[in-house]
């Protein structure tokens, strides 16, 4: 699987917003992760639509949505026309998760499905087949710069050998409290797709914390 970094806008400084997004492109930074979050999914309120849409005409990056808000079925036209590559929803927020799934495709972007630290992979066996990418949280989802859960890799191995039995294609993310030191569990694990909010936009120099993480995937062979 070829390994991906996604900064968390979350983590980004809004006022200068340009300005960030500029520095992650200049660093070959390939996938943008933008959290969305509901104040009632979550308990924290982030952004929405509006921004999704204002900030596309500033990079390229692939735009990889994580949607933390209850009924995502709700939003999916909305969010494709916005700019959205890879619309990622949770297990926990629908009802009809095949149904989603169904209706992301029909609308031209990647279906990615997220759990929660206490959701088992088991909850999304049925769908791994439909998958572009599985998100494994390793924080409890709704705020940036929270510890790592370690205990969370059972479930990106699990993942692996899923994905080696049944021949699957998905990608394996990680988020939440990766920096330099528990990324290297993930890759060890297995993911490839590597969410850092803190550890990447709030370095103080961005591009060397970009080159750091590139020279442990390396490490990794990922
Ligand atoms: C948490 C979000 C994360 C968050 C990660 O609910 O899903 O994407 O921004 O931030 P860090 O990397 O700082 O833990
Ligand atoms: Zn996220």
């Amino acid at each position: 699987m070829v390994y991906k970094l996604a900064p968390s806008l979350l983590a980004a400084d809004f006022g200068i917003i340009k300005e960030q997004l500029a520095k992650l492109d200049e660093a070959k930074v390939p996938y943008l992760h933008l959290d969305i979050m509901d104040g009632v999914f979550v308990p924290n309120l982030s952004f929405g639509l509006a921004v999704v849409e204002s900030i596309r005409k500033y990079t390229k990056m692939v735009f990889d949505v994580h949607l933390m808000i209850i009924e995502p079925e709700r939003y999916v036209e909305q969010f494709a026309k916005a700019g959205t590559d890879i619309f990622c929803f949770h297990i926990e927020a629908t009802k009809d998760a095949k149904a989603t799934v169904d209706k992301i495709k029909k609308c031209g972007m990647k279906a990615a499905i997220a759990v929660k630290p206490a959701t088992p992979i088991s909850e999304i066996k049925d769908l791994l087949g439909e998958l572009d990418m599985v998100l494994v949280m390793t924080v409890e989802p709704g705020f940036g710069g929270q510890k790592f859960m370690e205990d969370q890799m059972e479930k990106v191995k699990e993942l692996v050998k899923l994905r080696e039995e049944n021949n699957y294609k998905y990608d394996i993310e990680v988020d939440g409290g990766v920096n330099p030191e528990t990324i290297k569990t993930c890759f060890a694990s297995g993911a490839n797709v590597i969410v850092a909010g803190s550890a990447v936009l709030g370095a103080k120099d961005i591009s060397a914390r970009v080159e750091e993480f590139a020279q442990i995937a390396k490490e990794y062979n990922i």
